[in-house]
C-alpha cells in the first residue's frame, strides 16, 4: 500500500491505484478527456499531465500508478503551461461551432479553455483541417468529425461495453478520424451513451439536438421504468417538458442506460397521450368516463374481477387491491406475476420488461387473491362479466378474454396501450408525472420523483381508483399514495 503526497496532502492507496484516482480520493480534480472510470486507460489526450518530483518529464495521471513516496503536484506552473499547450493543440483544428453546438455548456473543450487557457489562437481559420460534418450515424446519433478530439472513448465503449466494435480510428496523424468499420451500423441498443461520454460535441443525440440549451435544463433524479433493472436516471427538463434522460451512475445498478429506456420519456409527449377517458372508441371528459365505468362495475357486481399490474407502482397496485376487497367486495382479484427476471444481455436490459414484478409481491402478501391461472379460467368460463386492470396487464389475459364476453375496463396513459375491444379506458398520470414505489429485480426499493406534472385533470392511478370506489358507493378514503401503502410490508 504505497503512501504518496498530492498537492501537500498524504494518502495511502491500494497498489495499482493511478495518480488520477488517488487525487480524486483526496477531492483533487485533474482534468481529463480520454480517461473514463468504466473504460480501459488510453492515455492519449495528455490533458491529465502532472508533475512528479524526480521524474524528468510531466506524467499522465490517468495511466501512472502510485509508487511509495511519490510527491505529485497538479497545479504547478509547469502543469498549467502543459494544459494550456494541450488545449492550444486540440483547438488548432477545432471548428468555431460553439454557438450552434449542442455540447455548449457542458463541453470539455469550452470548460478547460476557460480554466487553463484563455489564449488567442495563433492559427488562421484558413489553415484548419476540415473534416466531415453532421453525418447521421445509426438510429440515434449524429457524428461531426470536425469537432472530434480523437480521445477514443467512443471506440473503447463499443469494443469494451457493448463488445460490438463498430467504431475505429481511421488513417494517421492529422488525417485521423472516427468512422464505422466496414459493414457495421451503430445500432447496438446502448448507442446514446456515446453522446454522453464524448467530451465534445462530436457525437450528439439525434433526439436531443437543437431542442434546448443545456443551461436552461433543470435536473431531477429518478428511476427508469423501462424494465425490471430499474436504472437510476437524471431527467433533464424545462417548463414541464422532459428533454432527455441521462444515467445517474451508481454502484448497485447502472453506469449506462439502454437506448430504449432513455427514450421512454417520449411517451409523455406522444400524440396518443390520454388526457380524457375513452368509452368504446370515443373520447369523453374524465368525470363522465369515471361515472360510466362505475355504473358498469355496479351493473356487474358479483361478477367483477380486478387485476393488479407489474407496470404499476406499489401504491397503485395497493389501491386496486383495496378497491377489489373493500369496495367492489369481490374475491376475484389477482396480484400474481412471476416473470423471469435477470440481465439478459450481460449489460443492463432485463428479461422482465415490466418494472415492478417484485413490487407486486408485497401487495399479494397483504391482500392474497387468486392466481393468474385461476383468473384466466374464471374469465374463459364466462363467470367474470367485467375485468378492471391496467392496459398492458390486460394483454396477459388476451387468450382467456377472447370470446368470453367479459367487459374490459382499463387504466392507460397512452391510447396505443389500450387492448382491442376494451369497453372503457381511464387515463392516469404516467411514470414521470407522479411519485411511486417500485422494487427492481435485485430487490432494491426505489421511489420515483416526478420531473413534470400530468396534463390538467389527469390524476395518479390510486386517486382514480379512489374516485371510482366513491362513485360506486364505498369510499376507500385515500388522500395520498402513502395512504394506499398502509398495511403493506416491503
Ligand atoms: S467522437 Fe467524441 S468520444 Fe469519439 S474520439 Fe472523438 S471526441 Fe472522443
Ligand atoms: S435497462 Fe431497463 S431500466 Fe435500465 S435504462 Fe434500459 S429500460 Fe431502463
Ligand atoms: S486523461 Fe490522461 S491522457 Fe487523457
Amino acid at each position: 500500500m504505497p503512501t504518496i503526497t498530492i498537492d501537500g496532502k498524504s494518502i495511502e492507496v491500494e497498489k495499482g491505484t493511478t495518480l488520477l484516482a488517488a487525487a480524486q480520493k483526496l477531492g483533487i480534480y485533474i482534468p481529463r478527456y480520454c480517461y473514463h472510470p468504466k473504460l480501459s486507460i488510453s492515455g492519449n489526450c495528455r490533458m491529465c499531465l502532472v508533475e512528479v518530483e524526480k521524474a524528468p518529464k510531466l506524467l499522465t495521471a490517468c495511466s501512472t500508478e502510485a509508487a511509495e513516496g511519490m510527491v505529485v503536484r497538479t497545479t504547478s506552473d509547469k502543469v498549467k503551461a502543459a494544459r494550456r499547450d494541450v488545449l492550444e493543440y486540440l483547438l488548432i483544428n477545432h471548428p468555431l461551432d460553439c454557438p450552434i453546438c449542442d455540447q455548449a455548456g457542458e463541453c470539455g473543450l469550452q470548460d478547460y479553455y476557460m480554466d487553463y487557457s484563455l489564449a488567442r489562437s495563433r492559427f488562421s481559420m484558413a489553415d484548419k483541417v476540415r473534416r466531415e460534418k453532421r453525418r447521421p450515424i445509426g438510429p440515434n446519433l449524429v457524428l461531426d468529425n470536425e469537432r472530434c478530439i480523437l480521445c477514443t472513448r467512443c471506440v473503447r465503449f463499443c469494443s469494451e461495453v457493448t463488445k460490438t466494435s463498430e467504431l475505429e480510428v481511421m488513417n494517421r496523424g492529422d488525417h485521423s478520424y472516427i468512422d464505422l468499420k466496414e459493414g457495421k451500423a451503430l445500432d447496438n441498443g446502448y448507442s446514446l451513451n456515446i453522446a454522453d461520454i464524448c467530451p465534445v460535441g462530436a457525437f450528439t443525440s439525434r433526439d436531443f439536438r437543437f431542442k434546448q440549451r443545456v443551461w436552461f435544463l433543470k435536473r431531477t433524479k429518478t428511476v427508469c421504468l423501462g424494465c425490471a433493472t430499474g436504472c437510476l436516471v437524471e431527467a433533464h427538463h424545462n417548463e414541464n417538458v422532459i428533454y432527455r434522460l441521462v444515467p445517474d451512475p451508481n454502484p448497485e445498478t447502472n453506469t449506462w442506460l439502454c437506448d430504449h429506456g432513455r427514450l421512454t420519456y417520449k411517451a409523455l409527449q406522444a400524440g396518443d397521450r390520454l388526457k380524457k377517458g375513452v368509452i368504446k372508441n370515443g373520447l369523453i371528459e374524465l368525470e363522465p368516463a369515471l361515472r360510466e365505468a362505475a355504473t358498469r362495475i355496479d351493473e356487474a357486481r358479483g361478477a367483477v374481477a380486478v387485476m393488479g399490474s407489474p407496470w404499476l407502482s406499489i401504491e397503485d397496485n395497493a389501491a386496486l387491491a383495496r378497491l377489489a376487497r373493500d369496495s367492489v367486495k369481490t374475491g376475484d382479484y389477482c396480484f400474481d406475476f412471476n416473470f423471469e427476471q435477470g440481465i439478459k444481455d450481460g449489460i443492463l436490459i432485463n428479461k422482465d420488461q415490466a418494472p415492478n414484478t417484485a413490487g407486486v409481491r408485497p401487495v399479494k402478501a397483504a391482500y392474497g387473491g387468486i392466481s393468474m391461472g385461476e383468473l384466466a379460467g374464471r374469465i374463459a368460463s364466462g363467470k367474470i362479466k367485467l375485468l378492471l386492470t391496467e392496459a398492458r396487464a390486460a394483454a396477459l389475459l388476451k387468450d382467456a378474454l377472447k370470446d368470453s364476453g367479459t367487459r374490459v375496463v382499463v387504466f392507460a396513459a397512452n391510447r396505443g396501450e389500450i387492448p382491442a375491444g376494451a369497453y372503457a379506458t381511464l387515463p392516469y398520470a404516467a411514470y414521470f408525472e407522479t411519485p411511486g414505489t417500485f422494487i427492481n429485480y435485485q430487490g432494491l426499493r426505489r421511489r420515483t420523483t416526478p420531473p413534470v406534472a400530468a396534463p390538467e385533470g389527469v390524476k395518479p392511478l390510486w386517486d382514480v381508483v379512489n374516485k371510482l370506489a366513491s362513485y360506486s358507493g364505498a369510499s376507500l378514503g385515500l388522500d395520498s399514495g402513502d395512504d394506499a401503502l398502509k398495511g403493506i410490508s416491503f
